[in-house]
């Protein structure tokens, strides 16, 4: 498939849909065509449909079978799209069993993406964008946790990279500098 495959992720609240939503006016008004997919989206679509979920936030609690099938049916889906592409997911989602990859041998080969970026910054700044956030169901906790989650991140994503042979990128969006943010992801997508 041509065009460029561009998998996002970060921890909840890290403002990654923020800094690809801001970039993605740059890319285009560059005269560079992109997609921004959203892999929550797509799985939320069905959830909704079977009346599995009501909200985005609930599929994290799902049954680990059913989280497995909606990623599937998501990366069959985004597969098949021509072009350029953003695609934006998560390394690991924080189950109550424990982390489950987001992205499973089956979802990672289906996209092949040329490079994986990890949005990352302070475990504290990551716990406040939460405690502000009134719009979504954010897991509450505390930034030890936060912080294992972040690292466990990194090790999903080497092994993608593994699987692939895609380049990691690490980009901080730490607060008071979502312009540096913007400007690293605007250049790894030209
Ligand atoms: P998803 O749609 O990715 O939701 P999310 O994890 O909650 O991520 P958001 O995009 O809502 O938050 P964000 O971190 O991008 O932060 P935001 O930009 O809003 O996923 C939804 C669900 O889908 C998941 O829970 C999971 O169940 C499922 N899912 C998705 N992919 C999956 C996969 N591959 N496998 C299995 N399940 C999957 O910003 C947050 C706040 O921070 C905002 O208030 C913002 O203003 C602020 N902020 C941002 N940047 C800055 C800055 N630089 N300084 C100060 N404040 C900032």
């Amino acid at each position: 498939m041509a065009g460029k495959k561009v998998i996002i992720t970060g921890v909840p609240g890290v403002g990654k849909t923020t800094v690809i939503n801001t970039s993605m006016e740059k890319i285009v008004a560059e005269g560079i065509p992109y997609q921004n997919i959203n892999f929550g989206s797509f799985m939320f679509e069905v959830a909704l449909a079977e009346g599995l979920a009501q909200d985005r936030d609930q599929m994290r609690k799902l049954d680990r079978t059913v989280q497995k099938r909606l990623q599937k049916l998501a990366a069959e889906k985004i597969a098949a799209i021509d072009g350029n592409v953003i695609v934006d997911t998560h390394a690991s989602v924080k189950t109550p069993n424990g982390y489950l990859a987001g992205l499973p041998e089956w979802v990672v080969s289906a996209i092949m993406p040329d490079v994986i970026v990890l949005v990352e910054t302070d475990n504290d700044q990551i716990l406040v964008r939460r405690l502000s956030d009134e719009s979504r169901v954010r897991d509450v906790e505390g930034a030890k946790s936060i912080a294992e989650h972040q690292e466990m991140n990194r090790a999903f994503a080497a092994s993608y990279a593994m699987l692939t042979g895609c380049t990691v990128k690490i980009i901080v969006n730490a607060d008071f500098l979502l312009d540096k943010a913007v400007e690293e992801l605007t250049a790894t997508l030209r």
